[in-house]
């Protein structure tokens, strides 16, 4: 038995993911364990449920992986601020201390996290290699084009190269300072949202503005090439040398100052994220164009950060060269502990891979799962009042049945998501065809801003019938944007009847309103028997009473809050906020029947959350 450990962290989102005799046995985010969004620190408790999960302990590990080079990234960052001295004089006094404590003694904290008890050497991959790793190893082709578009690793800001059988090759790429991850993040930021968390914020106001800055943008800020390489004008950001992304010089090209954090959201700020997502698609767009000429390749394999704009990802997918495209589901940082560990596996000890029809990511259902046993004494504990289905059908009949009459229902089975997307086993699910749940699902169970719109599962087979994909094509991973078809659309139009902005997300605009976005588009999920059990069966359910087989999946959390992961976790986030049902395995407890409602102070628990 080969046991490889492979992790990342100090940056963001750190994570472990454990893979024995090329199998992923398990991976996990330690923001779900430690309660603390994008939690950086060394993923202690992510490596003791690998471990745990597999029952092997530090001791069994043959190899253990990081999944960036800390002395390249260094030796960037110095780079960096000698170039733009003094004036990166601040930042770099800010860096220094998290550098000089941890990321420059990276051996002796990776000791510390495995308690001293890993004898062998540590192997350290490239930032991008890791990304490829995790995007072509566990892909269903035998041979593809990879390509990875990110912030930034220690240089390289995008690169793409040839994944063949058992290797990656990468052999091109882009370098820092100009980046499509660090641009769209510029702009996360000046519209007032969260840096390396707002960004999917930002890509979910795009549909209600326009695009009028879009030619100012790559004018100004961009010398963008026909192969998708680009250069950026520096003199716009401040990312090099200030503790900021954007430049004075920025503010007056968009009409003044940052919008404030919380401030409301104006017209302007709406027309500025539809144009750099139109930037970004463009740019995504012609380095895909560029990446099949050169490679020649029919798949392409997708990780990186960017990679979760999955409204550029349905746009490569629809007017791009490839035939199939594969994206890891951790196509962010977490899941570059997952691509040191295969690429250990694959790459150095040059094993063989086979490759079957379907991916070996499990759906990405790799993380905690919690016995029927496990579940029942915690709701004891807790007081809780519950009604328990041992038979499977009568719990998804059941639940299809609290669905279709407007409840919301936390859903909570099997194993965790690897991941930032609620797949179905941590989830929040609404019924899609409910004009009232767009909102009472934003306002009243997830407490975060009105704008921001839902995504369906729907049956894999029934999704060409509701949505742009042609038959077959799979989007099991939630990171595919298509279009609501036409048969399915109600011509409605928001300006006709003096709707403005956000409001005319209160139109119903198909026949399943609350998952259609104000431009007719839906981040798709593909529900399919092979991966997902038990979710499948619920929908087939619901479908069967409703003739619907399209219902809304959420992330099971609050604004700011991890994902849940244990049914504790569950529980809580149930009764602190206003959804009817909650679903843990085969327990069912309903609100109205709960003895302790009102003891859960709703203020309190989401006071522990930063907001995101
Ligand atoms: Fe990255």
């Amino acid at each position: 038995m080969t046991a490889i450990l492979g992790i990342s962290a100090f940056y963001h989102d750190s994570a472990a993911a454990l893979v024995i005799d090329g199998e992923i046995v398990a991976a996990a985010q330690e923001e779900r364990f430690t309660r603390k969004k994008h939690d950086h620190r060394m993923p202690v408790n992510a490596i003791q449920f690998c471990l745990d999960q597999a029952g092997i302990t530090v001791a069994d590990l043959d190899h253990v992986g990081f999944y960036d080079k800390p002395l390249l990234k260094f030796e960037r960052l110095l780079e960096t601020y000698l170039s733009y001295a003094p004036a990166g004089f601040p930042s770099f006094l800010r860096a220094m201390p998290l550098w000089l404590k941890q990321k420059l003694y990276l051996p002796r904290e990776m000791d510390k996290g495995l308690n001293h008890q890993f004898k062998n050497r540590y192997v350290f991959t490239e930032h991008h290699e890791s990304h490829a790793a995790s995007a072509f190893f566990p892909s269903p082709f035998e041979e593809a084009a990879v390509m990875t578009l990110d912030g930034v690793g220690e240089w390289a800001t995008a690169s793409f190269g040839v994944g063949r059988g058992n290797r990656v090759e990468l052999s091109h790429e882009l370098r820092f300072p100009h980046s499509l991850g660090l641009l769209y993040s510029a702009f996360t930021y000046f519209t007032g949202f969260r840096v390396n968390s707002g960004e999917y914020k930002l890509m979910g106001l795009a549909p209600y503005g326009d695009p009028k800055y879009a030619d100012l943008i790559i004018g100004k800020l961009l010398d963008l090439k026909e192969d998708g390489s680009f250069r950026m004008d520096m003199s716009y950001f401040n990312y090099c040398q200030g503790l900021t992304m954007t430049s004075p010089k920025f503010d007056e090209l968009f009409g003044g100052p940052p919008r404030k954090p919380e401030s409301p959201v104006s017209q302007r700020e709406m027309d500025i994220a539809a144009s750099i997502q139109k930037v970004t698609e463009e740019i995504m767009l012609r380095m895909a164009r560029h990446v099949h000429r050169v490679t020649k390749q029919k798949n392409l394999c997708l990780a990186g950060g960017v990679a979760l704009n999955c409204v550029g990802n349905g746009k490569i997918l629809r007017d791009g060269p490839f035939e199939n495209i594969w994206i890891q589901p951790a196509a962010g940082d977490a899941g570059g502990a997952l691509g040191v560990a295969l690429f250990i596996w694959y790459q150095l000890l040059e094993n063989e891979r086979r490759v079957a029809d379907i991916d070996s990511q499990y759906g990405s259902l790799l993380g905690p799962r919690y016995a029927d046993s496990e579940v029942g004494s915690f709701f004891d504990s807790a007081g809780a009042v519950y009604h328990r289905y041992d038979d499977e059908n009568v719990l998804c009949d059941r639940v299809a049945e609290l669905l279709a009459t407007e409840n919301v229902v936390g859903w909570f089975q099997g194993r965790m998501e690897f991941g930032p997307r609620a797949l179905g086993a941590r989830s929040i699910l609404g019924d899609a065809r409910s004009p009232k749940m767009q909102s009472v699902m934003n306002l009243k169970i997830k407490f975060r801003e009105s704008f921001r719109p839902f995504a369906p599962s729907v049956l894999q087979e029934k999704a060409p019938e509701y949505f742009g994909l042609r038959a077959g094509q799979e989007s099991p991973y939630m990171l595919l944007v298509a279009p609501v078809n036409e048969t399915k659309r109600k011509l409605t139009n928001g300006e006709e009847l003096g709707l403005q902005g956000i409001e005319k997300l209160k139109l119903p605009r198909s026949v399943v309103p609350a998952i259609t976005h104000v431009d007719y588009s839906a981040r798709v999920q593909t529900v399919d028997p092979r991966r997902h059990g038990r979710y499948r069966k619920l929908i087939e359910r619901f479908e069967a009473k409703t003739d619907c087989p399209v219902i809304i999946n959420t992330s099971f959390n609050v604004r700011g809050e991890p994902i849940v992961c244990t049914p504790e976790d569950a529980y809580r986030c149930f009764m602190a906020t206003n959804m009817d049902v909650l679903v843990v395995e085969n327990f069912v407890l309903l609100k109205t029947e709960q003895p302790n409602k009102g003891d859960f102070g709703r203020e309190e628990y989401l006071a522990q959350f930063a907001l995101d």
